[in-house]
């Protein structure tokens, strides 16, 4: 078995109803953040993980992800003739030559258990990432890049975590455990988006995974759970009796773009801190308050 991480499933099937419906026909994954979209800075942060296999659970009307990644020919062949070599390099970069990208659809939204095991003929038997790229986690070094780190070290399946309020409990994979190391929880239990009352803790899984492959026979097991969904964190709970789960507190900040309010953080927080408009834009929200 392959034990170095170098795929990452990138599950971007899901309904998206969180958001604006007026986006239905292309997924919320292409909403760009600045300059780029959400699935652009999910799979550069999987490159700075050293992940080179990029695998999209996509489905119907989600084809501008490949769109988006594949060879844009005849707008680089204009961008050559034009000699306008930066919007060219940025072009390129979009899928550097060491990065392969594989798709498989998943023919009905039946949860992100179901989207992950859509994969698994592509993941192989291999240990794997999942980036939830409605999750746009700033962090330095980019957060995969801790936890592949994490994995490297400790061997097991790693799952990114951070503090929430207890009333947001019902928006999260909630997990129990206990301290074991700096930002490290042993895991013994999580449930899917528990009531406040049973939240077994204050930590909620944020959208990065990092799985054995074990994972795929307990997803196989499951039971469609609330709304016929077929739920990731439940095949974990079973990972749990045979193998040990870390919970990691990672080091960075997340903005949660699946809620208007998330996205909007994001493009503010992203806006200031970028080369070209930064300090234009600070001067425009300065003169404006
Ligand atoms: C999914 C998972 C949940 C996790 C969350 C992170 O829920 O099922 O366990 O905490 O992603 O964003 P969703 O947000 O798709 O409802």
């Amino acid at each position: 078995m392959e034990t170095r991480v170098t795929k990452a499933v990138f599950p971007v099937a899901g309904l998206g109803t969180r958001f604006l419906p007026a986006t239905k026909a292309s997924p919320k994954e292409m909403l760009p953040v600045v300059d780029k979209p959400l699935i652009q800075y999910a799979v550069e942060e999987a490159m700075a993980a050293g992940i080179t296999e990029m695998i999209f659970v996509t489905g119907r009307s989600k084809r501008a992800i490949e769109d988006h990644f594949d060879k844009a020919y005849e707008l680089e062949a204009e961008l050559e003739a034009k000699n306008k070599k930066a919007l060219l390099d940025v072009v390129r970069s979009i899928k550097p030559a060491n990065v392969e990208c594989f798709y498989v659809r998943q023919p009905e939204a039946l949860g992100l258990g179901h989207a992950v095991l859509c994969a698994q003929k592509l993941v192989g038997n291999e240990p794997f990432a999942i980036i939830l790229a409605d999750d746009l986690l700033d962090g330095d070094p980019p957060v995969m890049k801790q936890m592949v780190d994490l994995y490297n070290h400790y061997n097991c399946s790693v799952l990114g975590v951070e503090e929430i309020a207890p009333e947001q409990s019902r928006s999260y994979g909630v997990i129990d455990g206990r301290e074991w190391d700096e930002r490290v929880i042993k895991m013994s239990g999580i449930v899917e988006k528990p009531a406040p009352e049973d939240a077994p803790s204050n930590l909620g899984v944020v959208g990065r995974y990092i799985l054995t492959p074990r994972i795929f026979e307990h997803i196989r097991e499951l039971k469609p759970g609330a709304g016929g969904e077929y739920q990731l964190t439940d095949a974990i709970q079973h990972l749990l009796a045979h193998e040990q789960v870390l919970g990691y507190r990672y080091n960075g900040v997340r903005y949660d773009c699946g809620s208007k309010l998330g996205y909007l953080k994001a493009t503010v927080e992203f806006a200031l801190k970028h080369a070209e408009v930064g300090a234009d834009f600070r001067a425009y929200l300065q003169a404006r308050q």
